[in-house]
């Protein structure tokens, strides 16, 4: 169901509670923590440069790590205050409490187009477990609830879903508009051929995902080391490669489910294998499916490349979720690098969804060659299996 967006609201002089992901990879430096990678800030900003300039008081939540429950200075917020604070070239005031007196006294002084950042609501043990006192605690702060926080939609947390009940108006943002516009509208419609590249290393957890999108696509390339599953499902030596031994009978009902809907399933045809996990190591070809003993599959073979590459210079739309091989070591990358370069040149509409295809994707340079990169993991995963989001599900319906 169409959810309210922040365009509609009527904010002006109004407290806008606006949820935000401001989880961000962070680096020690000299002791200080410096932000590595701050693209879900950066793609917050139109929604708090849209409230701003229509004149909402704006009270920013976010969470940071996982601190279990209890303030950790590791997990504070303050230096993403700091950093946001530059970002927007305008002061940014922190709470160091998430609620009561403190966030209430500075709130109380806010003008219209004001910000205010409130400390890491995963420092309350409440958040996680979306206890109700505490989502109306949090919903005091403000009039109107707005989430922008799209890679925390599927946790129904208190800040990303409770809140939503005790306030009168609670809307999406404009980052989480955009996430649902790609990772949903546009997927169910696609332009045709639809192909879907599907990897990372466990089968199990692609499962579902898997299933979702086999109604929907026209064709599924399949790699990392989940492919090794499939394999010795079919009875293919797989040598010391990672696979999991209690997940072929669910490699075999995808095998029958792919034949019976007809969707072309391509598996590779060869790998790249090594002895040795790491960077440097001796590799080599194989010429089939099959891996001898004591080596394992790192990332696919250059048949499998070339196959695949065919496959996405000919699709209208392309939806990549895992990488093919293990891209974080150099030697072993050379396929996940092939299709991201594929991808950033055809004409296809191009989606990235989940965690390490994005970092791949930023590590190759290529993001900007990109239609739409996802700023979640889990989040989009959970979008991608058909499941409804919490923090989505929480807001006011249309
Ligand atoms: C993420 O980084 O994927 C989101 O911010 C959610 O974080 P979580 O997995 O700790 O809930």
């Amino acid at each position: 169901m169409a959810k309210l967006s922040v365009r509609e609201l009527d904010v002006h002089g109004k407290r806008v509670l606006l949820r935000v992901d401001f989880n961000v990879p962070v680096e020690e430096k000299d002791g200080k923590q410096v932000i590595t990678d701050d693209t879900r800030i950066r793609e917050s900003l139109p929604t708090i440069n849209l409230l701003r300039e229509r004149g909402a008081k704006l009270i920013i939540m976010a969470h940071f790590g996982r601190p279990k429950g209890k303030p950790n200075p590791k997990y504070s917020l303050r230096a993403v205050a700091d950093y946001l604070h530059t970002i927007i070239n305008h002061p940014v005031a922190f709470s160091h409490d998430v609620i009561g007196a403190v966030p209430e006294e500075i709130i109380s002084h806010m003008k219209p187009g004001g910000v205010t950042l409130l400390e890491n609501v995963r420092f309350h043990a409440e958040e996680e477990a979306n206890d109700d006192g505490f989502s109306r605690e949090l919903a005091k702060l403000g009039d109107i609830y707005v989430n922008d926080a799209f890679g925390a939609a599927h946790r129904a947390h208190a800040s990303t879903a409770g809140v939503a009940k005790y306030v009168s108006q609670a809307a999406m943002g404009l980052l989480m508009e955009k996430e649902l516009k790609y990772l949903v509208d546009e997927l169910a419609n696609p332009a045709r051929p639809f192909v879907v590249i599907l990897g990372g290393a466990k089968v199990s957890t692609k499962i579902t995902v898997i299933k979702s999108l086999m109604e929907k696509a026209d064709t599924l390339l399949i790699g990392g080391a989940m492919a090794y599953t499939f394999s010795k499902a079919e009875g293919i030596e797989t040598g010391k490669s990672l696979v999991e031994s209690d997940k072929l009978d669910l490699a075999r009902e995808i095998l029958d489910l792919a034949k019976q809907k007809g969707v072309k399933f391509l598996l590779p045809v060869d790998a790249l294998i090594t002895q040795e996990f790491k960077a440097g190591a001796t590799t080599r070809t194989t010429s089939d499916r099959a891996i001898d003993e004591g080596w394992e599959g790192v990332d696919i073979g250059p048949k499998s490349i070339e196959i695949f590459k065919k496959e996405i210079e000919s699709a209208g739309t392309v939806l990549w979720n895992g990488p093919v091989g293990v891209f974080e070591i150099a030697d072993f990358a050379k396929g996940t690098r092939a299709l991201a370069e594929t991808i950033a040149q055809s004409k296809a509409k191009s989606i990235v969804g989940g965690g390490d295809s994005v970092t791949a994707v930023k590590q190759f340079g290529l993001a900007d060659k990109m239609t739409f990169i996802s700023t979640g993991g889990g989040a989009s995963l959970e979008l991608l299996e058909g499941r409804e989001l919490p923090g989505v599900a929480a807001l006011t319906s249309k």
